[in-house]
């Protein structure tokens, strides 16, 4: 099943974009569409965990929009001595000189944050 699931997401990923717009595109498709057609099945089977999941990842997607939005407005000075961090449980991203000690989203601790290094350019 995860080779089957891996395979259909490798097929349905869009080549590779640095452009804002692009990215900002996508969010918005998965914010106004592809998660609640999500929730609306995990809500029919009763699935629990996957209503969970849907559920962090929509806020995650909406503070990644909202970054990229600042991102656009504010360009590299966003970063200036900040770091990047990754909730690595639910896909919270923050902004900020060190880890937030409790994820937003899904209140683990900062231990399960990496800081994000070598990241990508966008124009
Ligand atoms: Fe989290």
């Amino acid at each position: 099943m995860f080779l089957k699931l891996a395979k259909y997401f490798e097929d349905k990923t869009p080549n590779e974009s640095n452009k804002i717009e692009d990215l900002i595109n996508l969010l918005n498709e998965d914010i106004n569409n592809n998660y609640q057609k999500a929730i609306n099945i995990s809500q029919e089977k009763s699935d629990r965990g996957a209503q969970r999941v849907c559920s962090w990842g929509e806020k995650a997607t909406k503070i990644i929009n909202s970054l990229l939005s600042r991102y656009e407005a504010e360009g590299e000075k966003l970063f200036e001595e900040n770091e990047i961090w990754l909730c690595t449980i639910c896909g919270f991203i923050f902004i900020g000189k060190t880890a937030p000690a409790l994820c937003p989203i899904c209140k683990v601790q900062s231990d399960k944050f990496i800081k994000v290094d070598g990241r990508v350019k966008l124009s």
